[in-house]
């Protein structure tokens, strides 16, 4: 043990669990075994190659010298974040507060810095993105949940309601991290009546206390129904416009540009412009990393200014997304067929089944070759990189564990 790691530094895990499987997976499949692995979190064709939008890689290639090594500003070029926020509200004329970061995480993490003391909670769904709670243990912070709403049901308000006043009583303020539309990992978005009950019960919540809501926007350029998505970032520009919760975003060019590696990103509230909270933003910025990349702020720029460009890269979505939604259908028909219910996919990259006792229904499909990623919901399985031919071993692996327990 090294002396000088601090005590409290000393019992973390040597490798990130699902790395840890995936690699487990690889390595299984080396030695000529037929290994399904749907651990994966990134887009894989149907040979199993990492999908690279080539709409972008054009952008990148044509980057001058001066877009890829000067230091960015520290809180990321302004057009760049405008241009980011504009892809999402193309209404809006400014980022309002807002920074560059290293992806999503970064601007995940820089919330929990900002809005929360440490030792309180953040509120989030369940399930929910693993990372949420790395981060907000990195933060000092852990977390609470309400349940995302099963498929066709609806929300529970009253539980939302519950753990918000809670902490507002607790602790003065709430910070509620949402992945949606396109929650990883259940693939369901809110439905329309239970993202305004949502909004409600937020506007009700906030006579309590400050309130910030903060939109993780992972996977929003593959869904099964843009207008589905363009609807929801109106709802949520309609609640962030009128000013009492503060909603912000965090987005992210890893999936949407399948710059995974690039780590660019951008945390912003268009609504606010309080000088304060971009000093805050700026400085977390500064006392962090520092600047973010400028090449991957470049390329947006390019991106922005170039009307063929978009138009490929909306094309290059919709066929991914469609494969992602020819897998959700091939695994919700493979399901069915073994008599368990479908996961009615919406969106992103992920699905979310149910299983009792995810952890040993693992252990249980890894013996078989089958890998998934333990939650305690349920198995998530990765549609990014599990072939719609695939669907039916999975669903049969599943119910033969399932029917021996
Ligand atoms: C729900 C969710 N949010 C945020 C992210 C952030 O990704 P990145 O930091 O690469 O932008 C991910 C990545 O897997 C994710 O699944």
């Amino acid at each position: 043990m090294t002396d000088q790691l601090i005590p409290t530094r000393r019992a973390f895990p040597a490798d990130d669990p699902i790395f840890a499987l995936n690699a487990e997976a690889q390595a299984r499949k080396a030695t000529g075994e037929s290994i399904l692995n749907a651990t994966v979190g990134a887009l894989l064709d149907e040979s199993g190659q990492l999908v690279v939008l080539d709409s972008v890689m054009d952008l990148w290639r044509e980057l001058t010298a001066l877009e890829v090594a000067p230091y960015a500003p520290i809180a990321g070029d302004p057009t760049f974040l405008n241009a980011l926020v504009q892809r999402h509200w193309p209404s809006l004329r400014s980022a309002g507060a807002a920074c560059a970061t290293p992806g999503g995480s970064g601007a995940i993490s820089l919330s929990m810095r900002n809005f929360l003391e440490a030792g309180q909670k953040v509120l989030t769904t369940a399930p929910y993105w693993g990372p949420y709670a790395t981060m907000a243990a990195e933060n000092g912070l852990s977390l609470v949940t309400a349940p995302w709403p099963e498929a066709n049901q609806a929300l529970d308000a009253a539980a939302w309601t519950g753990a918000l006043q809670a902490l507002l009583r607790d602790q003065g303020r709430a910070l509620i991290i949402l992945n949606d539309p396109c929650h990883n990992p259940t693939g369901r978005s809110l439905s329309v009546a239970d993202r305004r009950a949502f909004a409600d019960l937020l506007r009700t919540c906030s006579a309590l206390g400050p309130i910030t809501l903060l939109l993780d926007f992972a996977y929003l350029d593959y869904t099964r129904d843009p207008a589905f998505v363009a609807a929801a970032l109106a709802d949520y520009a309609v609640l962030g416009a009128e000013g009492r919760i503060l909603v912000g975003a965090s987005m992210s060019l890893s999936k949407s540009m399948t710059l995974y590696g690039a780590r660019c990103g951008a945390l912003a509230f268009p609504w606010c412009t309080d000088p304060a909270l971009q000093a805050a933003l700026t400085q977390s910025c500064r006392g962090t990393w520092s600047n973010c990349a400028k090449a991957p702020q470049a390329l947006l720029l390019r991106l922005a200014k170039e009307g063929k460009a978009q138009e490929r890269l909306a094309a290059e979505h919709r066929h991914w997304s469609d494969l992602l939604s020819a897998r959700a259908t091939a695994l919700d028909a493979a399901l069915v067929e073994a008599a368990m219910p479908p996961v009615h996919w919406m969106g992103g990259f992920f699905v979310c089944v149910s299983a009792p006792d995810p952890e040993a229904v693992c252990t249980q499909l890894k013996a078989q070759g089958v890998f998934t990623v333990p939650l305690p919901e349920g198995l998530r399985v990765g549609l990014c990189g599990l072939r719609a031919s695939e669907a039916p071993r999975f669903a049969q692996a599943l119910r033969q564990v399932l029917s021996v327990r």
